[in-house]
């Protein structure tokens, strides 16, 4: 399966692009378009689909997941000369183009193609608050020889709900509606009945035709590879009455030698109050979608709102720039890693090209772990979104699995009960207020499971989360794990024999046994930041009892969580270990080790050291690290869905990037500098561009998994964009490895760099300071495990107990002035700051 060809693009730093130089990737490189509810994903053929909100219930565009050929269905645009006609991104139709380009960019698309003496270029985007994608299109005619062309365009409408489209035939290919005038195609499925929002597609051009229904385009038994009206050069002016609706334009173009034309096409998604529906019976009131055209309806209006964006992505990106020696480094943490934590912020797992859009709304444990890559970059959604998550709640402290994006009410199909999810809110939080300072979200008064009538303070809700964990523990006095923790696979209270049953949400008998020490990890690590959270806001008393529970929690992981080598992994439900060399397979997990080392555990005995040592033995491979060993070779029932996969394979035993991060940030925070950076290069796609063909999957964003030691390819990716993997390696790289942590009282700085990197600067904006950071380091050896401790405190949070280990000593230099320890108190500053870090054996 591995294609001959290895390289099929590269980056465009300058213009932070990646630019795709065949239309024949391993598998579709997609992007994505849009911030703000409005989203399209967009291949690099121009497939994919568009929705407003929610992926499910707003579906505008119709895709096809599982297709042949794979990625069919898109904004197309076909381009005829004579005989001749091909796609201008490529594909769908097969003819071989004489150069074709896809560059992806921040919240756009460019494609280029040549042709036949035709240059032409598509620009895709979303305009800021805007629920339209805009398509700025141009044809120049670079021959000596005038041309008279046809261009058609080409995109299928979805029925609004992607899940009934797909299944609900019997009703849905009578249902269809379009309404045609001038250059305007609408789509108004439905809004006779319950519906008051339509779409349309124009183009600000007269028309030479136009069609709305898909046989009429396509002709009879035929794909879009080769639709009849292209062949015949003749629109047939369709009017799509059920069936499926599209819409196509068809605008003829002549052009002189030399001469460019171009177009702005607009697709766009209007609501509509109910008394404002029509403008007549059975006529849509137009004027919303009027009034959307009239904002792009020529190109510079168009070129207008596309630099708007251009700068409103300068501005994100540079609130924090770094410069280091490694240039695959810096080309991640300044464009590629960040770009992808506002989508994965954005989208949680829902919308993807693994993950349809109909399956899986805002993950509870996902959504809260995405903002940590992003909470710097736009602090106010983050805000909105930890509200939000916190109003899922339950009263016991419990959370809701998921919710949905429409209503952002919990789903209860899916229930809750797994144990992990409450503590991921402190998590969210305390990486929310070192970023703003804004304690007063913790006052906010927030419902429990969106019952306006029994509501407390976001506060209230942190405590509850953290009482839920003490109030569910288990024989060992670990947190029990209920359905699963993080590893959603690892299912210790299912014992399934039913192939129709789902893993995730069956859970049989009381699971008042099975205990999980990744989350007595995650207990500690949270737990420790919420008695400091409590100190800074005047809750000592509060702070005390906290801590009493996570030392207990601490000492229960020494007792009875330590296997000799490595942390265990679990209780299973017959009180058997999990992840113990007593096992045959599944002897050592990786989510233990990180959650006990970062939540400290073992800094003082050198356990955590061990577990690290024990990790680079059995877990690192030339592609990342995997999530354990030895792969189960058999299913077994009281293992759950991890066992189902074949060895190598996503959570058996396949590197399942989103909890290799911990391993760098553990590393980083026992001072292993070289051991860090050389884990985070292994899984960082900007460092594997000569792996493109093996790896298949987009080269510039993480990929949720990559195929482990014992799997058929290893190396192999899968899964890409929305995974926790971006914001966790974007954390990892900034927080842990450079060492620019926010904290409550200022900015931390404590860089983990091997001794190679001798200078490096961060530019930073931090509560409306900008630090100009210089790192110097003279550490000429800073050898693995040199374990004298400096004077900075390189620990995880400002107040914390934990020992603090680190082979450098550090000065910094404010504007002039030594500082004393190394926090920046930013209440000192405003304004521009010149900070000079050295580092020191
Ligand atoms: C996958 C997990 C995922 C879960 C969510 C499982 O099939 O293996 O990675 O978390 O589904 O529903
Ligand atoms: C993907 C899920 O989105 C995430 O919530 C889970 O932690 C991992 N899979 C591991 O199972």
């Amino acid at each position: 399966m591995i294609d001959s060809k290895t390289k099929f693009g590269h980056f465009d730093n300058d213009n932070y692009e990646y630019v795709i130089t065949d239309p024949f990737t391993p598998s579709p490189w997609i992007n994505y378009l849009g911030n703000d509810g409005f989203h399209g994903l967009i291949s690099n053929t121009a497939g994919g689909y568009t929705f407003f909100r929610d992926p499910k219930f707003r579906r505008l565009t119709r895709y096809r997941y599982n297709n042949v050929p794979v990625d069919t269905g898109g904004r197309y645009f076909y381009i005829s000369d004579g005989d001749d006609a091909w796609s201008l991104a490529g594909r769908p139709m097969d003819t071989v183009l004489d150069k074709y380009e896809c560059r992806h960019g921040m919240g756009y698309s460019r494609f280029l193609s040549r042709k036949n003496d035709v240059e032409a270029k598509a620009t895709c985007f979303v305009p800021l608050n805007t629920t339209a994608e805009v398509y700025m299109v141009s044809l120049e005619n670079t021959g000596a020889k005038s041309k008279q062309l046809s261009m058609f365009s080409f995109l299928e409408w979805c029925l609004w709900n992607a899940e009934d489209d797909a299944t609900n035939f019997q009703r849905n290919l009578s249902t269809g509606e379009v309404e045609i005038s001038e250059s305007t195609l609408f789509h108004k499925t439905e809004f006779r009945e319950r519906r008051n929002h339509y779409a349309f597609y124009h183009v600000n051009h007269e028309l030479s035709g136009f069609d709305t229904c898909r046989d009429s385009f396509l002709g009879p038994y035929r794909g879009m590879h080769n639709p009849l009206v292209v062949e015949t050069g003749k629109s047939n002016n369709s009017h799509a009455h059920g069936f499926s609706p599209i819409a196509s334009h068809h605008l003829k173009v002549d052009l002189a030698p030399g001469e460019k034309t171009s177009f702005v096409f607009v697709m766009g998604y209007c609501e509509l109050a109910n008394d404002e529906k029509w403008a007549r019976p059975g006529v849509i009131n137009k004027k919303p979608a009027e009034a959307l055209i009239h904002r792009f309806d020529t190109t510079e209006k168009a070129q207008a709102a596309l630099d708007d964006l251009h700068r409103y992505w300068q501005d994100l990106l540079g609130k924090c720039v770094v410069k280091t020696p490694d240039s695959a480094f810096d080309t991640s943490i300044n464009i590629w890693n960040q770009y992808q934590n506002m989508v994965t912020f954005n989208l949680s797992r829902s919308a993807s090209f693994y993950e349809s859009g109909i399956g899986r709304g805002m993950g509870f444990r996902d959504s809260n772990q995405d903002t940590i890559g992003f909470t710097h970059m736009v602090p106010n959604k983050v805000r909105e979104r930890i509200l939000d998550l916190s109003a899922t709640q339950k009263p016991d402290g419990s959370a809701f699995h998921q919710y949905q994006p429409l209503t952002k009410k919990g789903n209860a199909n899916i229930g809750g009960n797994f144990n992990d999810d409450p503590m991921w809110l402190v998590l969210s939080t305390c990486n929310y207020i070192k970023e703003t300072g804004d304690y007063a979200i913790l006052d906010e008064l927030v419902p429990f499971n969106n019952d306006e009538t029994d509501s407390g303070t976001h506060f209230e809700h942190l405590h509850r989360a953290f009482n839920h964990v003490v109030n569910n523990l288990g024989p060992h006095g670990l947190p029990l794990i209920g359905r699963a923790d993080w590893n959603d696979c690892l299912n210790l209270n299912c014992f399934s024999t039913d192939p129709n049953e789902s893993f995730q949400t069956t859970q049989r008998g009381a699971s008042d046994i099975a205990e999980s020490l990744m989350i007595a990890g995650q207990f500690v690590l949270y737990g420790e930041e919420f008695a400091v959270l409590c100190d800074k806001t005047g809750h000592s008393e509060l702070a005390l009892t906290c801590r009493a529970h996570t030392d207990k929690m601490r000492e229960a992981i020494n007792t009875h969580g330590w296997d000799g080598e490595w942390f265990l992994r679990a209780y299973d439900a017959r009180g058997n270990k999990v992840g113990s060399n007593d096992n045959q397979e599944g002897k050592i997990f990786i989510e233990s080790q990180g959650f006990c080392v970062m939540a400290g555990v073992g800094t003082d005995n050198g356990r955590a050291k061990k577990a690290m040592d024990s990790v680079a033995e059995h877990l690192v491979t030339d592609y990342g690290i995997m999530l354990q060993q030895p792969a189960f070779s058999g299913y077994d029932k009281y293992l759950g869905e991890i066992s189902s996969y074949p060895p190598g394979y996503k959570e058996n035993a396949g590197i399942f990037c989103h909890n290799n991060p911990w391993i760098i940030i553990s590393e980083a925070m026992l001072h292993n500098p070289d051991r860090s950076l050389a884990y985070f290069s292994k899984l960082c796609p900007t460092y594997l561009q000569d792996k493109q063909a093996l790896r298949r999957s987009e080269p510039y964003v993480y990929s949720q998994m990559v195929a482990g030691a014992d799997s058929a390819v290893p190396g192999q990716a899968k899964n890409s964009w929305l995974t926790g993997t971006a914001s966790w390696s974007y954390y990892a790289a900034v927080q842990y490895i450079l060492g620019i942590r926010p904290d409550y009282d200022g900015l931390r700085i404590s860089p983990c760099v091997p001794a190679e990197w001798q200078e490096i600067n961060v530019k930073r904006t931090f509560r409306g300071a900008r630090y100009d950071i210089d790192i110097v380091n003279d550490v000429s050896d800073a050898s693995v495990g040199d374990d004298h401790t400096g004077e900075c405190n390189t620990s995880n949070t400002s107040d914390s107990t934990k020992p603090c280990v680190t082979a450098s000593r550090i000065s910094i230099v404010v504007d002039g002035n030594a500082l004393i320890g190394n926090l920046i108190p930013f209440a000192e500053f405003s304004g521009d700051h010149k900070v000079v870090v050295t580092l020191t054996k």
